[in-house]
């Protein structure tokens, strides 16, 4: 995986202004080039020689050949990748990579042969001996010890009552829904900001979803805006704890009470977080999860809804297994879903539960690293956290100031250049073809804004020094450039 830069974006006439350098530097987003006489390399100049120069008292149409050094290193383009990579270093970061004449062909650098994704699942611990006990014992359907173990420990970690795994956090949603008599008709709340899954789910049911704005410090879903959206209709609201923020959830179960409307929460992205010292998932009548692999634990698909009583939990089971009678085999009082997880996912489940804490604590750790080097820039606004929060931080994301010298979209193609995936915060349900002629009372101010300008950074819990250094350098040359031009 190689990321899109081509030598010419690096390189750089000798007869060329430092104004000229700056801008290839600013387009090029790496913090340097090369300079090139008659096609031949001379020299390397990276952004700290300019600024220097600068400092120095030179002016921006000083010739680059003046400041750029005449001593560096560079490489035959035929030197082994091995040998290549033993001389990168924090402070050679780039090297020219040139043919027998030495004029430069190609260059190396971290982030050409190293890509950073944004999440991706760590699977070492006992992941592969469960999920061979399954294979060996042959229990690989959806019966099998692993499910009600994994159901169990994750009740018990979350402090739930009573817990059903599922197939993934979509059918999850749409399980907690109909088992709490969720039908057409009925109006259920949904946060504009969110995955899609949330109010597909609500649509299965044949439910009206009614988007709500978000609120500007959580971006979770508004008080004032469910107020606002509360008809005779509204049976429900979805509350989802996005990114890992919890929600308001006194003010919403207040609000539940007054007007008897459901809570189910959406909790996919918030394993670990809690609210006031209680875990998300425990507030509503249902809460949902998902593990899919890129959630903070996983079993590849996966999902689970918690209900608050027996009755909606009891209903779930049959529901989850085609309606079925759980005295009477194959009779069917209802007509029900096959939504079961299977004993080889949850043999995945129970192997990451043994790290849940580790993992949350690795989650915490990063989101406080990456607070740090954004707050430097001065240019972002940095993710929720509530003083009666614990944000789970699922997937790191802040928000880019506007108008402070680059686009959001401009920052992530600038650090895909610099090896590091980088993702947009969702679109808002309210813009999308199928959801935008829902009825709804709210603007939307919040969510756009969150929407347009949200970025979200590598975020797995293998993530290493080496990648957690490129990012910091990445930021520091791309906001560099961007406060030089
Ligand atoms: C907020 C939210 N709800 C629901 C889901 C659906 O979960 P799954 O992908 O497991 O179906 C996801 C994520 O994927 C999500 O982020």
């Amino acid at each position: 995986m190689q990321n899109s830069l081509d030598i010419n974006e690096l390189l750089i006439h000798s007869d060329k202004t430092i104004k000229d350098a700056l801008a290839v530097i600013e387009k090029n987003a790496q913090g340097v080039c090369f300079v090139t006489e008659k096609g031949l390399l001379i020299g390397v100049v990276t952004d700290g020689d300019i600024r220097r120069s600068l400092i120095n008292g030179k002016g921006l149409d000083t010739l680059v050949s003046d400041v750029m050094q005449k001593q560096f290193t560079s490489l035959p383009v035929n030197t082994p990748q091995a040998e290549v990579q033993k001389k990168l270093s924090s402070s050679i970061r780039h090297i020219p990579l040139v043919d027998e004449n030495n004029i430069p062909v190609d260059y190396a650098c971290f982030s050409r042969t190293h890509r950073t994704p944004i999440m991706q699942p760590l699977l070492n611990g006992n992941e592969l001996a469960y999920v061979s006990d399954c294979i060996n014992t042959g229990w690989i359907s959806s019966q099998g010890a692993y499910v009600k173990r994994f159901e169990k420990e994750f009740a018990e970690y979350c402090g739930a009552q009573y817990a059903v795994a599922v197939s993934n956090g979509t059918v999850a949603l749409h399980l907690a829904l109909v088992a709490l008599g969720i039908k057409e008709g009925d109006e259920v709340l949904v946060p504009d900001l969110t995955f899609a899954a949330s109010i597909n789910a609500i649509i299965y049911t044949g439910a009206i979803p009614v988007i709500v704005d978000v609120d500007k410090t959580t971006w979770t879903i508004s008080l004032e805006d469910i107020e606002k959206n509360i008809t005779s209709k509204t049976r429900a609201i979805m509350p989802v704890h996005l990114y890992g923020h919890p929600c308001h959830m006194d003010e919403i179960m207040a609000i539940a009470k007054k007007h008897n409307l459901l809570i189910i929460e959406d909790a996919a992205e918030a394993i670990g977080a809690k609210y006031k010292g209680q875990h998300v998932g425990t507030f509503g009548e249902a809460a949902t999860f998902s593990f899919f692999g890129n959630k903070t634990i996983t079993t590849g698909e996966g999902g689970m809804v918690f209900f608050k009583t027996k009755e909606a939990y009891e209903t779930a089971l049959v529901l989850r297994d085609h309606g079925m009678s759980k005295t009477k085999k194959y009779w069917h009082d209802m007509v029900g879903f096959n939504y079961r997880m299977t004993n080889l996912q949850a043999a995945i489940g129970c192997a990451q539960m043994e790290r849940i804490n580790e993992f949350v604590t690795e989650k915490r750790k990063l989101a406080a690293f990456y607070n740090s080097i954004l707050a430097e820039t001065g240019v972002f606004e940095l993710p929720p956290q509530a003083e009666w929060a614990v944000n789970g931080y699922w997937l790191y994301t802040a928000v880019l100031k506007e108008n402070c010298g680059i686009t959001r979209d401009e920052l992530m193609d600038k650090m895909l250049k610099n090896g590091v995936e980088t993702r947009a915060v969702f679109f808002p349900l309210h813009e999308m073809p199928p959801y935008k002629n829902y009825p709804t009372k709210s603007n939307f101010k919040n969510a756009d804004y969150i929407s347009q300008q949200g970025i979200s950074l590598p975020s797995s819990v293998n993530i290493t020094e080496s990648e957690l250094v490129n990012i910091k350098q990445a930021f520091h040359t791309i906001f560099d450039s961007v406060k030089a031009s």
